[in-house]
């Protein structure tokens, strides 16, 4: 029985207007309602140019604003660069890095997905931190291999006390806007292996602490079942949070898991 609170992202990609970023994130308050957002941390990420007029949308009430992608150097000339000094002062608590379309579409590598996760935890952000293997790489049987691989690079250095600012999010890359999930067995055992790891890594309170979101055509049909594996503490959602019900259904599933707190 876990008593980490469950958190559910919402990753609108490159997806979304202004004003549709803004209607989306409105309706996806009202659709979450109090209750919701009382029982899990609920965060969006809009794209970057959307981020001030949705932090605006979504003011001081309970979900988080947080953006798709940073770099790691504070200023200069980085040009189409953005600082997390800049993420914070457009409203955003949280980041994400290493997400597979960084890693695997742009080409981010292992060395620089670390050193932007290391930047952006000392800079006070909190960090989903994505790892997930290819479908060759499923199919070679390397899974576990190629999490570890991107764990250990990207959170080489860090000790416990980053662990409250850390998500890992494990994304199978086949899963993703493919309509198919791992079964939910298979992301249990994705994700212990995750979690030992970070035992190794950052010690056992810390891996106890650090919440492990699940990605790859979440929806609502299948939220439940992902989210009662013991390991799986919520969702990193692409398709499904660009319609504020489906989403908000998502959240509900990961809150109604009679292991969570309330
Ligand atoms: P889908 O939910 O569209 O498969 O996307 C998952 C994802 O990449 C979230 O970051």
């Amino acid at each position: 029985m876990s008593d980490r609170r469950p958190i559910i992202g919402g990753n609108w990609k490159m997806n979304t207007t202004l004003a549709g970023a803004r209607d989306l994130a409105q309706a996806v308050v009202q659709a979450i309602g109090q209750d919701g957002a009382r029982q899990a941390d609920v965060v969006l990420f809009p794209p970057f140019v959307s981020l001030a007029g949705v932090a605006g949308t979504l003011g001081d009430g309970p979900v988080a604003l947080g953006a798709q992608d940073v770099y790691h150097e504070s200023d200069g000339a980085f040009t189409g660069e953005i600082s997390c000094a800049m993420l914070a002062d457009c409203g955003c608590g949280y980041v994400l890095t290493g997400h597979s379309e960084r890693r695997h579409v742009i080409g981010e590598s292992d060395d620089l997905v670390g050193l932007k996760t290391r930047a952006a935890i000392a800079s006070g952000l909190h960090v989903i931190l994505c790892v997930g293997e290819l479908l060759e790489e499923r199919e070679a049987g390397q899974t576990d291999a190629v999490n570890e691989r991107q764990l250990r690079a990207a959170l080489a250095g860090l000790g416990p006390d980053a662990a409250p600012r850390l998500t890992i999010a494990y994304e199978p890359v086949w899963a993703i806007g493919t309509g198919k999930t791992a079964t939910p067995a298979d992301a249990q055992a994705a994700h212990a292996r995750i979690r030992q790891v970070l035992g190794e890594l950052m010690g056992d309170a810390a891996s106890t602490s650090i919440r492990i979101q699940y990605g790859g055509s979440v929806k609502p049909a299948n939220a439940a079942e992902l989210f009662g594996q013991p390991d799986i503490d919520g969702g990193l959602i692409g398709g499904a949070s660009l319609k504020a019900e489906d989403f908000a259904s998502i959240v509900r599933a990961a809150c109604s898991d009679p292991a969570r707190p309330r």
